[in-house]
């Protein structure tokens, strides 16, 4: 796999004892990487985290990606080298774990390219880094598979939830761990035990309710109807896209999302737009959720064909008042 096509340049204070310098100045990189790296013609770039401050919080997600894409990468490629620097530039060994939401839910409801989280895997792996998977929105169905990494054959060696496991009827979370993790924790000395736990860790009634939970959704095959009734939602959403202030529309399942902007072409953020088109649509009776910009849907996993219809309708209309 093509991950490494391009270097970074940091500084030599900032590796340990462990970090090999390369023939070539002041491009210093971990063991792991310097074969690889050798044998490649690279070209090298620096990772300015500066311009991403800079940039409109609400239009981060484009200007991180886009205005870091390199020639011949996908967007999925850049975000990934991003990582890669990112890591390279703490010192791969300062890095314990990488934690992402496999599709951005509060942040924007933001979908990555099919070829990003295999590359984040991979980097991990490359780099030894734990990957966390946040599955607290996208866990239990929502996006159409029971976890949403299933959509890319990717498996985390961390998996956090809640929220779904109970359809939100009982307060519960917790965390998968891979066999790796859970042997290694188990064979560890006494003196070397993590101490944690809450107060309410393991409540008896809210496992149950999850249990109960599980089997419903098994028995009716919820994330089957993710897929089938999000698909439905996602294309009646699209229709939408002929409104002048409509940007962008995209989801995966039944989470979806309506990026509102005041420019189609630089897709210039317009929140006001968005808060005003919320208020219209809650007007008719379809309540949704702005986030900044992008208004976002997450209906029950139970919805049906005629209640999925009726938020394009009503969202239509209530754009339809505002135009
Ligand atoms: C993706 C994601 N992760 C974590 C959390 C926090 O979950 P909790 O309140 O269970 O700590 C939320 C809360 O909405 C969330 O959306």
């Amino acid at each position: 796999m093509e991950l490494l096509s391009q270097e970074i340049q940091y500084s030599r204070e900032q590796r340990d004892d462990e970090s090999l310098g390369s023939d070539d100045g002041d491009v210093i990189l971990p063991k792991q990487s310097m074969q690889a790296r050798q044998k490649q013609d690279v070209q090298r770039t620096r990772w300015n985290s500066s311009e991403v401050v800079r940039s409109d919080e609400q239009a981060l997600r484009c200007v991180i990606i886009e205005a870091c894409v390199g020639a011949g990468e996908t967007v999925g490629q850049a975000a990934a080298r991003a990582l890669e620097e990112a890591i390279l530039h703490e010192g791969a060994d300062t890095v314990a774990a990488f934690i992402a939401e496999p599709v951005m839910g509060v942040g924007g409801v933001i979908v990555p390219p099919d070829d990003y989280f295999p590359l984040v895997r991979a980097i991990c792996d490359q780099y030894e880094i734990l990957f966390i998977a946040d599955e607290v929105i996208t866990g239990f169905g929502r996006t159409g598979e029971w976890f949403a990494l299933k959509h890319w054959g990717v498996k985390p060696d961390l998996l956090s939830f809640a929220k779904a496991i109970t359809s939100g009827y009982a307060q519960l979370g917790g965390i998968q761990l891979s066999d790796e993790i859970r042997e290694t924790m188990e064979s560890a000395a006494d003196s070397e035990a993590w101490m944690h736990g809450y107060t309410y860790s393991g409540h008896a009634m809210a496992c149950a309710v999850g249990l109960k939970n599980l089997e419903i959704m098994e028995k009716e095959n919820y994330p089957a109807c993710a897929k089938e009734l999000g698909k439905r939602l996602l294309d009646g959403l699209k229709t939408l896209k002929e409104f002048p202030f409509v940007g962008d529309v995209r989801g995966l399942g039944l989470v979806c999302g309506v990026e509102i902007v005041s420019d189609k072409e630089t897709k210039a953020a317009d929140p006001a737009m968005a808060t005003r088109i919320f208020k219209a649509a809650q007007s008719r009776g379809l309540r949704t959720r702005p986030l900044g910009n992008v208004l976002a849907f997450a209906p029950p996993l139970m919805i049906n064909e005629e209640e999925v219809d009726e938020i394009v309708k009503r969202l239509g209309a209530a754009m339809d008042g505002i135009n």
